[in-house]
């Protein structure tokens, strides 16, 4: 009997030694986890915002086909939406061929005379090609894209 009492008293010791270390070590966690949580809510921000930056683009770029193939067919290169680089701004362009949508189609189809820097249309006219070899619905999305940088 007493060498079960002593048994006893001996497991009850245990337990809560046991307990109290997994107290302690709770506390320490928790511990742990708001130091790190405090100390580096800035970082966690910059990468948040770096995180929806880059899932934004490709939507961005979903949502707007034609941008997606100006940027493709290497357009970009040449044409800045706001500055003249080697071809001039879309935005001139745009400007250019406001409320004439059919006149961009045609020139991009090979069917129309340079109108924005006729000078430079020896630079232009290979490209063209590139455009005049995209299906209809495709040189339409790059020409609502040209339309709509006003
Ligand atoms: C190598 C440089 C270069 C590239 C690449 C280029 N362009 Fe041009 N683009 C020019 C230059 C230079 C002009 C100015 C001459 C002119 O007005 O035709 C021009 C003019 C234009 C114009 C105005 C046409 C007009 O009536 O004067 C449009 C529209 C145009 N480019 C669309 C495009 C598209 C779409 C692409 C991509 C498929 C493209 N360009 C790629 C150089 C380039």
């Amino acid at each position: 009997m007493t060498v079960f009492f002593l048994a006893m008293k001996k497991i009850n010791e245990q337990f809560l030694i046991s307990n109290m270390k997994r107290i302690t070590f709770i506390t320490i966690s928790l511990v742990l986890i708001m130091g790190v949580s405090c100390s580096s809510p800035k970082k966690e921000k910059s990468t948040a915002t770096k995180e929806v930056a880059t899932s934004i683009e490709p939507m961005v770029e979903e949502a707007n086909p034609g941008k997606k193939l100006y940027k493709d067919k290497g357009c970009v290169v040449c044409h800045q939406v706001n500055t003249k680089l080697v071809g001039p701004a879309i935005k001139d362009i745009a400007a250019a061929y406001s409320g004439n949508k059919a006149g961009l189609t045609a020139f991009l189809r090979g069917e129309g005379k340079a109108i924005v820097d006729p000078s430079l249309a020896s630079v232009m006219q290979p490209q063209i090609a590139i455009t005049k070899a995209l299906p209809a619905e495709e040189l339409d999305e790059i020409v609502n894209y040209i339309l709509s940088n006003k």
